[in-house]
């Protein structure tokens, strides 16, 4: 006489099963946002010709420049200097692959490891002194990244699963799908089982880990087909990782293209300052008509409207001056209190501006426009002597 599923009893516990399967789909929205997220800042990198030019306070120069200031790895990250430009192409067209391979699902695995990897080192050169810990970005995609580590990039619009099943096809093997099946049929389907045990394990204890119908192997699957599958599924999986890398480098070099043309018809955002001849000198000096301090250069070298650089003696820290208008110079210490990172100016905009998270600061009195940054900048009396010279007092 047949078996019929026995009628769940009023009482029984209602599975989420549908839960279980559309647990499929959940990875989705974080691979869409990961994936955009790390090809957009891949792609902004590469069309900003500022990032790569050292004497820019937005470029990848002065960003581990100032981040070597304090952060955890800062001896690395002073070894790594004189090859920030290649560091930067790296992180540009790193970003640009661990965010198509994302996004597409393409070695979802290799690309989350790879974005978390990137993560952790720009938490610890740049984000890791952000206050509360949590307004640094960098930890939380950090931590974003560990359910693609873990699961991989699932079986939904995942160039992965897709050939998976295309190298299955090619072997022979039957396309293979889960769905959610409470334990309860499958007992109730095997015929096996009688109050708890197994007759096809020898009436031992009834147990999905040792159940013989949820591991057995379907006939079909042979070694020689296991062996088809392996080999259709790295042919298969080279070719669309070489087509996508290819993509990927004309992609980039045509934004890199784009954003030469762009930025030698548009000024840049930021504007590159000298650096003041006298700046780090660690005596103090007196000049014409008893102005006193650290003699900083001629008041010539900062026309109005824009800044220099130097170094402030007594820290060590970067400095920045700017000719507000003729004849009226501010100063300030030119680490952003964020992440310590060192700010640049601005001239179109007329503010300063780190180049690490966006903090924008006035620059009449160093005090915090927008950005993550908890406070202004450490003013500096910066005065002009009488024969014209700067004085940082
Ligand atoms: S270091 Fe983060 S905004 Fe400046």
């Amino acid at each position: 006489m047949a078996r019929h599923p026995t009628p769940p009893s009023r009482f029984a516990p209602v599975l989420p099963a549908r839960a279980w399967a559309l647990s499929e789909w959940s990875l989705l929205p974080l691979r869409l946002f990961l994936g955009a997220t790390f090809a957009f800042a891949g792609l902004q990198k590469l069309a900003d010709p500022s990032f790569f030019r050292a004497t820019s306070p937005s470029s990848i120069q002065s960003q581990m420049a100032g981040a070597a200031r304090l952060s955890p790895i800062h001896s690395l990250l002073h070894a790594m200097l004189p090859h920030a430009a290649l560091i930067g192409w790296v992180i540009a067209y790193g970003e640009l692959a661990i965010g198509l391979g994302t996004l597409l699902g393409l070695k979802t695995r290799l690309a989350a490891t790879a974005g978390a990897f990137l993560s952790l080192n720009l938490f610890l050169a740049v984000s890791f002194h952000s206050k509360p810990y949590f307004t640094g970005a960098d930890i939380v995609f950090l931590f974003a990244w560990m359910p693609l580590i873990i699961a991989g990039g699932g079986s939904r619009l995942s160039a992965d699963a897709l050939i998976a099943r295309r190298a299955a096809k090619q072997a022979g093997i039957e396309a293979d799908a889960l769905v959610a099946v409470p334990f309860d049929n499958v007992r109730t389907w095997c015929g096996n089982f009688h109050r708890g045990h197994c007759k096809a394990l020898s009436n031992q204890s009834c147990a999905m880990a040792s159940c013989p119908v949820l591991h057995q192997r379907p006939a079909q699957v042979t070694p020689v087909a296991i062996k088809t599958y392996d080999r259709r599924s790295v042919v298969l999986g080279s070719t669309t990782v070489a087509v996508v890398a290819g993509a990927a480098v004309v992609t980039g070099f045509l934004t890199t293209e784009v954003g030469h043309l762009e930025s030698s018809a548009v000024s840049g955002s930021t504007s590159s300052s000298p650096t003041l001849a006298g700046g780090g000198a660690p005596a103090s000096a007196t000049g014409t008509g008893g102005t006193s301090g650290t003699l900083l250069g001629p008041a010539t070298s900062v026309p109005v409207s824009s800044a220099a650089s130097f170094t402030i003696p007594s820290s060590g820290d970067p400095g920045i001056v700017v000719q507000l208008s003729k004849g009226t110079f501010v100063g300030y210490d030119a680490v952003c209190p964020h992440a310590g990172c060192q700010v640049g100016y601005a001239p179109s905009a007329k503010v300063l501006v780190c180049p690490c998270h966006g903090s924008e600061f006035q620059v009449a009195t160093g005090q915090v426009i927008s950005g993550p940054a908890p406070h202004g900048l450490a003013p500096l009396s910066i005065v002009e002597s009488a024969n014209g010279n700067l004085y940082l007092q």
